[in-house]
């Protein structure tokens, strides 16, 4: 798309969020924390430009159904998909690929926005400093789906109406930990599995590289609210935590039950009740849902928040097996995948195309795997 449009009208091209509260300046430039510094310099280090690093000489498909399984299609094996054309199943998968992405890339605008508030409202400066290369970090976020979106997929969408409602609950808050606990260990955390799984699956070389890149990224993100909220969190009064894990709690449901993609439906001319109905029922797309939480589950434990309303939420919804995951293995596996692909485009043009061919990472598609068996059992 030349000019930047999307497949369903939006009201306004401005959205304006009351974000009140006090900033913080701190005058101690002394006191700081080890670990932080160090995720601070690790921040520096890892900056890298997506202009560069990212080869955008690679053609996309977005209909190519060799590049991702069928089965991520939400439909797919039903009445309504079998008694399409190939052209109109193409249609289908050009567009939930382009909503996808379109989520991803409003939600890096959120996370964007809400780094650069947590520079203002966290009240040490180490948190600070670090908190400021997450800044950039997001922006480039913001970048590179923005840019895979226009050039090779050409397709847009707005933002869902259950994200924005989060997002603009989370944006309204003024508590620093509360835009923390919002955008980096809920939003986030759901987007990060979901980048894992296209990582994982596509054999669509651009789509690996980038979202394998932003994993990156997003691991130092993890870590830093681990670092940040595991030292906060203690010290809240009973009612303070209980209100927190309240929000993880409704969080969740809203992200689980209505974060469904139903814009597709009604863009494409599909019976949107129908076509909505099917999804939830599909096994695929219940296990897809239980993957979406395998990276928020653990961090939500990891940072305290592990009271008995949560924990009851997340064994009504199958997703507590995710509780024994190790965050600090998980992002350490992030970032060697993403070192694995700088080591592929050194290689010649012609071995890279024979790793490409060789498609999915079969080890990790098989780690993958028996975390959605470990699910479907539990
Ligand atoms: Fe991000
Ligand atoms: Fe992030």
């Amino acid at each position: 798309m030349a000019d930047w449009s999307y497949e369903l009208p939006i009201r306004e091209t401005q959205w304006h969020v009351p974000s009140g509260g006090d900033v913080t300046f701190n005058w101690d430039y002394e006191t700081s924390r080890e670990r932080l510094l160090r995720l601070y310099e690790k921040g520096k280090d890892k900056q890298w430009n997506a202009t560069h690093r990212i080869d955008w000489d690679i053609d996309v498909d977005p209909t190519d159904p060799e590049a991702r399984p069928s089965e991520t299609i939400a439909i797919y094996g039903s009445d309504i998909w079998n008694r399409m054309t190939e052209a109109e199943q193409a249609t289908v998968r050009h567009h939930q690929l382009a909503w996808l992405n379109s989520q991803f890339l409003h939600g890096e605008q959120g996370a964007l926005i809400c780094a650069a508030k947590v520079v203002g409202t966290v009240p040490h400066l180490d948190a600070k400093f670090y908190a400021a290369t997450q800044v950039i970090d997001e922006a480039r976020h913001v970048e590179v789906y923005s840019r895979y979106l226009r050039e090779k997929l050409e397709m847009a969408y707005p933002i869902n109406e259950s994200l924005k409602t989060l997002l603009d609950q989370v944006i309204a808050d003024s508590r620093w930990d509360m835009t923390y606990l919002g955008m980096q260990i809920m939003i986030e955390g759901l987007a990060l599995a979901a980048f894992g799984l296209i990582r994982d699956y596509t054999t669509e070389p651009l789509a690996k590289a980038i979202n394998t890149f932003v994993m990156q990224d997003e691991a130092r993100h993890v870590a830093f609210g681990n670092l940040a909220l595991r030292d906060f969190y203690p010290n809240l009064t009973e009612a303070e935590r209980e209100e927190r894990e309240e929000f993880v709690v409704e969080a969740s449901y809203l992200m689980r039950d209505r974060f469904t993609g139903n814009e597709v439906w009604e863009r494409l001319g599909l019976p949107v009740d129908e076509t909505a109905a099917i999804v939830e029922q599909s096994p695929v797309m219940a296990s897809f849902r239980t993957m979406l939480f395998s990276r928020l589950v653990p961090n939500v434990k990891a940072i305290g928040l592990w009271g008995p309303k949560v924990q009851k939420a997340f064994a009504d919804m199958g997703v507590l097996v995710f509780q024994d995951l190790d965050p600090d293995t998980l992002a350490e596996q992030d970032e060697a995948l993403a070192r694995q692909i700088d080591d592929q485009m050194r290689l010649s043009k012609d071995e890279a195309d024979e790793l490409a061919t060789k498609g999915v990472d079969e080890r990790r598609a098989a780690e993958v795997q028996s975390v959605i068996r470990l699910a479907d059992d539990d």
